[in-house]
């Protein structure tokens, strides 16, 4: 093979060196501005964010808090313009409320609380010569909100599994929760996941029928009172009064953008688990697949192959068509099987000159009809209970368990699909899986990446290591063949994306290389496969996500700064991004090569 070569197109920059700085860190050459951060508004006639004194009618207009997902939609007509759709995935009151008493909230911190989750729309446009991005009040704009009233379709809707005291048709859903990350659909929609939903409900301990508890266990339900305490406002976050109400989270949420009236979708033909995203890819021949992962150590990784060709053009009667894409077709669970299986020891050593390797198999679980009815594929199980607690039936059929898939991307220049795998502590530990060749180390801190080579429509796929995230002077770690002496480290890979030559790019979210967490570019094709390099680090205390990698701009979102175990609003570990004794706030932030040049190409 080749040699490899200078570093190839964009991926060209000085990568950034680890560090703790308390700022987002970009290479030299480069400038960046935050585009709109927790509570700047999104509605006209909004009252001017004031940390001392919110309300959920204020919240409600704002921007939300702790922005995981974005999408940046080109709004036709309208040069430089484009709609910004971010994710709010959860509220942390301690940061969000100085002086906040965890066991005693109050009614005006629960109702900011919940309006703060959802989702954002706002307008944002460009200029010429930079990348920066300036909010405007636009048609589109929007919050949705833990009180947003959602449809449910698929077969699941109208299940007894989903009925409550206020909605007895099990149809219409209040509110989207913990929606981590995302998806742009070709069609012009945003797929967003219902990840973490088990934190917001109370009562898990007075559960008593063992059926039902078996079912709130797997999904990680425990204890009491809950985090927030929002049982103390609206008995529907509670299990003993409404059990239903947390079968009405996890699902994937689509929405369209396009109409800031138009209600929102969750589809539960793609099963309920702690979605981290959903993305799609369309085939030759029409055929569209979206891939999700179950963001839990030892949960598994999922696709949904509709039985409905989506229509082109953007005209209202092709997007009618297009929002009932995700509601007809077979939902697949992933079984992976090493090529080498024998050596793998736990130690993450490569068991040969092959790298880790292997094949796989999607296992149908669940079809839904056109008439939206399921066909369960699960001995036992019902197709209602496949839609709801379809983490039983990867279990029943045998799926592999992952180190934590979060998201799980094709590359639009290849068609390959990358997951992240974030890490798995618990890996190989008493009573757990051990290693395996897709998720190679016992204890395993700082994760991987998965490259799938997959018949899309089909069910059969090869798989191999791209990355075998840490510390690349140590021996656990790969690079994809590439020289370890010329990357950067790189550790709890988080969110994926491509920019426009086919080079992957990371986000990350944990760092345990004791330096904040970043954004990384990876070569993926030609000698320089594995070629890992540093782009930005983000300030202290926050993940990095919803990287949007185009040839004009970087943009990613800053998600809780400041959140480490002993800090709180009245002692923040981060001041960013408005420095000096502020309080620190999640922001979306825009960066760009200096006079305006491509991202990534040297002058
Ligand atoms: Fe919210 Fe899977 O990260
Ligand atoms: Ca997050
Ligand atoms: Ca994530
Ligand atoms: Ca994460």
């Amino acid at each position: 093979s080749a040699s490899p070569t200078e570093t190839p197109a964009g991926t060209q920059f000085t990568a950034v060196t680890p560090n703790a700085e308390d700022a987002v860190v970009i290479p030299e050459g480069y400038e960046q501005a935050v585009v709109i951060k927790w509570g700047d508004p999104i509605l006209p006639d909004t009252p001017a964010f004031d940390f001392d004194n919110q309300t959920p009618q204020a919240q409600e207009r704002q921007f939300g808090f702790n922005n995981d997902f974005a999408g940046l939609l080109p709004i036709e007509g309208k040069p430089n313009a484009f709609l910004l759709v971010c994710n709010h995935e959860y509220s942390t009151e301690t940061f969000m409320f100085s002086g906040y008493d965890p066991n005693s909230p109050t009614l005006q911190q629960f109702q900011v609380g919940v309006t703060t989750h959802g989702l954002s729309v706002v307008q944002v446009k460009g200029e010429s010569g930079s990348g920066k991005l300036t909010p405007e009040f636009g048609p589109y704009n929007r919050r949705i909100t833990g009180n947003s009233e959602f449809l449910v379709t698929g077969p699941a809707a109208g299940s007894d599994l989903l009925k409550t005291t206020a909605d007895p048709t099990a149809t219409k859903v209040i509110g989207t929760l913990n929606n981590c990350s995302g998806g742009v659909t070709p069609w012009g929609t945003i797929l967003s996941g219902e990840e973490n939903f088990n934190q917001y409900f109370a009562n898990f301990d007075t559960v008593a029928d063992p059926a039902a508890k078996d079912r709130l266990k797997r999904y990680g339900f425990v204890g009491a009172a809950s985090l927030r305490r929002w049982e103390n406002f609206d008995p529907r976050f509670d299990l003993a009064v409404e059990p239903n109400e947390a079968n009405r989270f996890g699902y994937i949420v689509e929405v369209n953008p396009w109409d800031a009236t138009s209600t929102p979708i969750k589809h539960t033909a793609m099963g309920r688990f702690k979605h981290e995203s959903a993305n799609i890819y369309v085939t030759a021949d029409g055929t569209v697949v979206a891939y999700s992962g179950d963001d839990e150590k030892f949960d598994y990784m999922y696709k949904f192959v509709s039985s409905r060709k989506m229509q082109p053009g953007n005209g209202q009667a092709s997007m009618r068509h297009n929002l009932t894409l995700l509601d007809a077709g077979t939902l697949y669970v992933a079984k992976l099987t090493g090529n080498e299986p024998d050596q793998i020891d736990g130690t993450g050593k490569i068991p040969s000159d092959k790298g880790f390797s292997g094949t796989g198999e999607w296992i149908a679980i669940l079809k839904t009809g056109e008439d939206g009815k399921g066909q369960s594929l699960v001995d036992g199980m019902s197709a209602e209970e496949v839609a709801v607690f379809t983490r039983f039936a990867g279990d029943k059929v045998g799926a592999t368990k992952m180190d934590r898939p979060e998201d799980f991307q094709p590359n639009p220049n290849t068609g390959k699909v990358y997951v992240a795998l974030t890490n798995n502590d618990k890996r190989g530990t008493e009573g757990k899986a051990k290693a395996d060749e897709a998720n190679p180390r016992n204890t395993n801190k700082n994760g991987q990446i998965l490259e799938i080579t997959d018949d899309h429509a089909g069910t059969a796929f090869t798989w191999t290591l791209l990355l075998v995230c840490g510390d690349p002077q140590a021996a656990d770690t790969y690079f994809g063949g590439f020289d370890k002496s010329k990357v950067s480290p790189i550790s709890c890979p988080d969110n994926l994306a491509f920019d426009s030559y086919g080079n992957l790019w990371i986000s990350t979210d944990g760092n345990a290389l004791k330096s904040n967490d970043g954004l990384f570019s990876v070569v993926l094709e030609g000698p320089n496969r594995g070629e890992t390099k540093q782009f930005l680090t983000v300030p202290k205390g926050a993940e990095t996500c919803g990287p949007i990698i185009t040839d004009e701009r970087v943009t990613v979102c800053v998600q809780h700064p400041g959140e480490e175990d002993d800090a709180s609003a009245d002692k923040p570990a981060s001041h960013w991004p408005d420095g000096g004794a502020t309080q620190p706030r999640p922001a979306v932030v825009a960066v760009w090569k200096t006079g305006g040049g491509r991202i990534g190409i040297q002058a």
